[in-house]
């Protein structure tokens, strides 16, 4: 079996076309100051925290063949995210929803990219205010572009070739708490610079004592004696993931949140990254040496990723995009 080429299909699938739009959304619909504009005129304010400090949190959800995959789940994380770090959205839940829709329909698109972040806005004023997180006005932006493979169709088809960063560990829980979905990246995208000069396309961290966290923007599965294995600790609770884990249930394969150590890696049959952009990314090689023997994806990660658009397609865990809605 190999794994399918669903950048492909999208392009190709008349359930993929894409809507009638107007042209200055071509390439994405944005909210921001309180109003939905194109992508293209998009903007935050210089003094926005969210920028100047990364005081900010976000969610991402996919629309495929106009409907939003788990949007009540990334909803659910999005406020669990917001609460972690005392940020009140200035949008309740219903709106939030609605204004998701709202931007995939105005940019008329079948298959999306749906990101939404609340920062904490511009710094009050006041002297000593910055001390009381009320004093802030936090901010929503959002917006919704054409869906965004991180990694293509032919990346996904050969493997990817994945860098366990020797220069950078993931930042610690204690410092920034990964369950909150955050705008720090930094150690993620130095690892990412890191795994490109030596060779690679994606970069793998670990924690401080040597166990694995996540890959940059992605959690990681490894495979050993045919179960599926993933970090409990000091990563996102991936979404994609969670599927992951109910696919497994689905195709009789063992899945487990639990702790795995970098030295355990060399002895795995198969590993692969998840992430909502991305979707199940088969690995070939980890530090250029091919992953079970085998230098191409394994049958495991294979018949997840098939397994995961072929679900995605029948309307698993799907809602539709209200189209017509924003006019
Ligand atoms: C740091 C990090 N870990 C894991 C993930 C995967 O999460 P999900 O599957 O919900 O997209 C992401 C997604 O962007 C991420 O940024």
């Amino acid at each position: 079996m190999d794994v399918m080429r669903v950048a492909e299909i999208m392009a190709t699938h008349p359930e993929h076309r894409r809507r009638p739009h107007a042209e200055a959304y071509a390439l994405g619909a944005a909210f921001c100051n309180d109003s939905l504009v194109p992508l293209v005129e998009a903007s935050v304010p210089l003094v926005d925290c969210g920028f100047m400090h990364a005081d900010a949190v976000y969610d991402v959800v996919s629309v495929s063949r106009g409907q939003f995959f788990r949007l009540e789940d990334h909803q659910d994380r999005f406020a669990r995210s917001c609460r972690a770090i005392q940020l009140k959205s200035p949008m309740g839940r219903g709106r939030e929803a609605e204004i998701l829709n709202e931007l995939v329909d105005r940019a008329g698109l079948r298959d999306a990219y749906v990101w939404w972040a609340v920062t904490r806005g511009l710094p009050p004023l006041g002297r000593g205010e910055m001390i009381d997180p009320a004093a802030f006005t936090p901010r929503f932006y959002a917006f919704a572009s054409p869906f965004v493979w991180v990694a293509d169709d032919e990346q996904r088809v050969r493997g990817l070739d994945l860098v366990l960063s020797r220069e950078r560990v993931r930042i610690s829980p204690r410092a920034v708490d990964p369950t909150a979905k955050n705008f720090h990246w930094l150690d993620m995208q130095m690892a990412l610079f890191e795994a490109g000069a030596r060779g690679g396309d994606w970069a793998l961290l670990c924690d401080d004592s040597g166990h694995l966290a996540e890959a940059t923007g992605a959690n990681v599965f490894v495979v050993v004696d045919g179960e599926c294995r993933t970090p409990d600790a000091g990563c996102l609770e991936g979404i994609t993931g969670r599927s992951v884990v109910e696919l497994c249930a689905e195709l009789g394969f063992g899945a487990k949140y639990t702790r795995i150590h970098a030295d355990e890696l060399v002895s795995v049959e198969e590993i692969f990254l998840s992430t909502t952009a991305g979707s199940i990314m088969p690995v070939r090689r980890l530090d250029g040496q091919p992953v079970g023997g085998r230098d191409a994806p394994g049958p495991v990660a294979t018949a997840l990723h098939n397994r995961y658009w072929e679900r995605r397609f029948e309307g698993w865990h799907g809602s539709p995009v209200l189209y017509g809605a924003s006019e």
